[in-house]
């Protein structure tokens, strides 16, 4: 069991069906990144992902979050493997189930917060929940161009971007890499709030042992493998 800023979450028992689940994954570019990892997000569980830098926890969120297809090992979702789906089927997970957070934001620049909003809330066909943005402190950003917001204000709308459509997995690579340590906090804990109340997955790339600490499980990539880590 694990203290939490909003009360006490429990590990999610293995006897629990995954969210998502690989095996056997293997990936190399220039060098072996790793080889034959298992891995499976179950419902109310966070991960958060440690290494150094080059280890390959980037490549190993993409290749679970439907962007790259691995040398060798499956992903299977909701009883299918992944990449043997037809592109189309493959996207509409991505586009409905699956978020995704990088470090730098794709946001629309010349558009208000409140437009970068919309386009995900017409894409997913969901509303955007008021509570969301005041808990993301966003509220007063909403007729502002994003391109006048501060990194950290731009941070969390790009995260209230990809909540906004309900998934029920969140990918999260290094989410908090440019926020200070108090708005990377309350930024992680929006995450985890909300993948408590929907009982999804999620999976968080990060360098900060305090943050990963937060986190259900914690491992590290490290010679081709990932290690379980007790913080
Ligand atoms: N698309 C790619 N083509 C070639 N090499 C890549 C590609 N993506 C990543 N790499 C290489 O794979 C290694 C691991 O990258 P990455 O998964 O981004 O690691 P991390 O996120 O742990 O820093 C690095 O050496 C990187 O240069
Ligand atoms: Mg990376």
């Amino acid at each position: 069991m694990q203290e939490s800023h909003s009360g006490t979450f429990s590990v999610p028992s293995s006897s629990q069906k995954p969210l998502i689940e690989a095996k056997g994954l293997g990936h190399a570019y220039d060098y072996p990144l790793f080889e034959n990892i298992d891995i499976a997000i179950r419902p109310g569980e966070s991960i958060a992902i440690l290494g150094i830098s080059g280890s390959g926890k980037s490549t190993l969120l993409h290749i679970l979050s439907t962007l790259l297809k691995p040398d060798s090992g499956k992903v299977i979702y909701q009883g299918q493997d992944m990449y043997a789906l037809p592109d189309k089927k493959l996207l509409e997970i991505r586009r409905k189930d699956i978020g995704i957070i990088f470090q730098s934001h794709y946001l629309f620049k010349g558009f208000t917060t409140q437009e970068n909003l919309e386009i995900s809330s017409l894409i997913s066909e969901k509303k955007i929940d008021p509570d969301l943005l005041k808990k993301l402190k966003i509220e007063d950003t909403m007729h502002k161009n994003i391109a006048l917001l501060s990194g950290g204000q731009q941070q969390r709308v790009s995260i209230a971007r990809v909540l906004v459509k309900k998934p029920s997995l969140i990918f999260a690579d290094e989410p908090t890499g440019n926020l200070d340590r108090e708005t990377a906090y309350e930024v992680i804990d929006v995450m985890l709030d909300y993948i408590h109340k929907i009982n999804g997955g999620l999976f968080i790339v990060t360098h900060d042992e305090k943050i990963a600490a937060r986190c259900t499980t914690v491992y590290r990539l490290k010679e081709r493998r990932l290690i379980p880590v007790i913080l």
